[in-house]
């Protein structure tokens, strides 16, 4: 990724997680006026879904560090605004229309509600402020209404299938100690993020269809939503044990909070022999989980480069520049990072995020 910081110095303001309105309501009376000017600094509103969620506050915490970092490197000055939107829209929308009016030079949002794209876009739009939607897609019509729209995400369907990969993988290194009921099919049960996000329906398909793809014949004993959380992951894998017991063969997971919550479930029962479990993001907990051998793998969704991103568009954007010299920009909206599959063999590799 080509990367272009120009101007920096940092101050933060983060807004404490379950402080709610009056905090928020604090915070942005702090904001200086609008028509401040290019002297006052860049001022970035940072809307997030929760802060509660794992990937999500390490995004933001890696923000906080990058701006930090660029504040050594240029004289000017650049204040995060962070609002937790405590998944709910209404408290989302409030939040940005507060940046808005405060004079937030850009935004960026991760959305409550994919379907909200359109009316955060138009408020943006109105006032002239770039907006970068950041995790959770909107649809594509959504992300076209205006030319100072961005997406910077990972593809779901990459992350997807590097999961199934691993299964794939393990299945064939060694079928005898994976496949327990020797019957030849890889019995599965699938712990899902949030119904409708992205990454949950994308990482569901492509991980399955790795292995049938590949040839592989699968059964599905069961596919419960867990909505990212580690405690209703733990919940579900709980029945699927009391019911399936060592049925289970392998554990997908859409994100790595969930696969924990699996782990949990699992240690609770004390049981010799565990499934094969997978899940996504690459976080402290799960690589650590790697490394004791709980977690069998998990694919790096990179929350570093994510926030690297965002801050190298709002930069470029903010200092008029071209944002495509800035990023590696596709369809002059989005801004694509890799996945990697993790592993032990190659864990000592992803030590940070
Ligand atoms: C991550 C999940 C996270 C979700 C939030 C996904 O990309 O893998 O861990 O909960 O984003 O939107």
């Amino acid at each position: 990724m080509r990367r272009r910081i120009k101007s920096c110095c940092s101050r933060l303001c983060r807004l404490p997680a379950g402080k709610g309105a009056a905090a928020l309501a604090l915070a942005l009376a702090l904001l200086p006026g609008c028509g401040g000017g290019k002297d006052d600094g860049l001022r970035i509103g940072v809307a997030l879904y929760t802060q509660d969620d794992t990937f999500i506050s390490t995004v933001a915490q890696n923000l906080e560090g990058i701006v930090r970092e660029a504040e050594g490197e240029t004289g000017r000055q650049i204040t995060l605004f962070i609002a937790d939107g405590r998944s709910s829209q209404a408290t989302q929308m409030d939040q940005v229309d507060r940046f808005l009016s405060r004079g937030c030079d850009v935004l960026c949002v991760n959305l409550v509600d994919r379907t909200a794209a359109a009316v955060i876009a138009d408020k943006a739009e109105a006032e002239g402020v770039p907006l970068i939607f950041f995790n959770r897609q909107p649809v594509e019509e959504d992300i076209r209404r205006w030319d100072r729209i961005y997406y910077v995400g990972a593809s779901a369907q990459e992350s997807g299938a590097l999961q199934g990969e691993l299964v794939l993988d393990a299945w064939q290194a060694d079928r005898e100690t994976l496949d327990r009921s020797g019957d030849g099919v890889l019995q599965y049960v699938m712990l899902e993020g949030e119904p409708g996000h992205q990454d949950s329906l994308l990482r569901t398909e492509y991980s399955v269809k790795a292995l049938t793809d590949a040839g592989v014949e699968v059964e599905k004993l069961g596919n419960e939503t867990a909505n990212w959380n580690r405690a209703q992951a733990a919940a579900r894998t709980a029945q699927w044990l009391e019911e399936f017991g060592d049925g289970i063969e392998v554990i997908f997971s859409n994100n790595d909070d969930m696969a924990l919550g699996a782990i949990d479930a699992l240690a609770e029962t004390e049981r010799s022999r565990w499934p094969l479990i997978v899940g996504v993001d690459a976080t402290a907990p799960a690589r650590e989980a790697v490394a004791a051998g709980q977690l069998y793998g998990t694919v790096h969704n990179d929350s570093r480069g994510q926030a690297q991103a965002m801050m190298d568009l709002a930069l470029a954007l903010w200092n008029g520049e071209d944002p495509a010299q800035a990023v590696d920009l596709e369809e002059g909206h989005y801004v694509w990072l890799p996945y990697r599959a993790v592993t032990l063999a190659n864990l000592e590799e992803f030590q940070e995020g």
